[in-house]
């Protein structure tokens, strides 16, 4: 039988072997009642790494990001983002389901990138505090910007943004899910990636290999309040520590440095693929682990859109996502070897 190689995302990975020994090996406690000591480390270690005051271990992206959202606004405040960030686009509407808040989208057409957005574009859609109008609390950002292609802010133009943004009374967040390989890409140290953010939420469970969590880090107050929201939400975890484990041992064991691996592989990835008549996009557009391929004309023509040619992949074995109807994802992430990845390229070629 043929390997199928599973590109949709980097969440598919599973624990290493070791990974799942420290796991076992975890010393733990009743982490809401603050007596794991697995995740208090966790949360102290993250808290250093982004030079925050504290840190908060959450089981998911979205919960890190909603929590980010509940503890910075108030319901019938308006928080301002992209209109393909993901907090917008692929967790459930919690921003207005949850948190009460509405949305007011920055546009990108000033931006060096797409998913990035410019102090002169942010200050277009500010409207002042006229008592017709919602409260402005919270920009949100990507980095890295999942469906901008997974690219990495440009770090002065992030800094301006940060800036003017609190200038004019708001608060910032970062969602960092893959903030990791924002760090390894740009050579910029996370500190420094998490500078001008109020918080930050970072994944654990994508290109560090963990099976679970995510950490949301801040500043005393505003984890305090997001601990309590928490709870609320039912995300008090008790002994989490089996899985807090892993994230250490993810730091501990080189899964930060080896996202190169996965940058590099994307890289060789896309440069093959994009030369097939398949596809229409640039590989040169591919900075991290992210590779969004979009379908030539001849392509869509013959099968009507990305979903069907997404069936048509996972019936050869190369499982990826159609993140539109024009564009098909590729993810390389820790369980992919070069050989594996290799094999992609002849079984598209297989397709005729
Ligand atoms: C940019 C971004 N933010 C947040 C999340 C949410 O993470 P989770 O799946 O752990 O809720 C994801 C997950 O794919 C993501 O890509």
């Amino acid at each position: 039988m043929q390997p199928i190689i599973d590109m949709r995302s980097d969440t598919v990975t599973r624990p290493t072997p070791e990974m799942r020994e420290a796991m076992a090996r975890a010393v733990v406690g009743d982490d809401v009642a603050g007596d794991d000591p697995t995740v208090n480390n966790l949360e102290q270690r993250a808290a250093e790494m982004f030079a925050k005051e504290a840190a908060l271990f959450v089981p998911s992206g979205t919960m890190g990001n909603l929590l980010a959202i509940l503890s910075q606004t108030r319901p019938g405040d308006e928080i301002l983002t992209h209109d393909e960030s993901h907090i917008y686009y692929y967790e459930g509407g919690g921003y207005a389901a949850v948190a009460g808040c509405s949305v007011r989208f920055i546009p990108d057409d000033d931006a060096p990138k797409r998913g990035l957005l410019t102090p002169e574009s942010l200050g277009r859609v500010l409207r002042g505090s006229d008592l017709h109008y919602p409260r402005s609390t919270l920009l949100t950002i990507e980095n890295t910007h999942n469906r901008g292609g997974g690219v990495v802010w440009d770090e002065p133009l992030r800094q301006r943004l940060c800036e003017f943004a609190h200038e004019q009374g708001l608060r910032v967040h970062t969602d960092g899910a893959r903030i990791w390989n924002a760090s390894i890409a740009s050579g910029v140290s996370l500190r420094d990636l998490a500078a001008g953010s109020d918080t930050v939420s970072a994944c654990l469970s994508k290109g560090l290999g963990c099976p679970v969590g995510s950490v949301l880090v801040g500043d005393k107050e505003t984890i305090a309040i997001a601990r309590h929201k928490r709870k609320m939400l039912g995300g008090g975890m008790r002994q989490a520590g089996v899985i807090a484990a892993a994230a250490l041992h993810a730091f501990e064991h080189h899964h930060i440095d080896r996202l190169t691996e996965d940058h590099r592989r994307a890289g060789e990835l896309a440069t093959t693929i994009a030369k097939f008549d398949l596809f229409d996009f640039d590989p040169t557009s591919v900075e991290t682990n992210l590779i969004y391929a979009r379908l030539s004309e001849d392509a869509l023509a013959e099968r009507g859109d990305a979903f069907e040619w997404q069936d048509l992949l996972d019936e050869v074995g190369v499982r990826c996502y159609a993140e539109s109807r024009t564009t098909l994802r590729f993810v390389t992430h820790l369980d992919l070897s070069d050989e594996l990845i290799a094999m992609v390229p002849e079984r598209l070629a297989a397709l005729g």
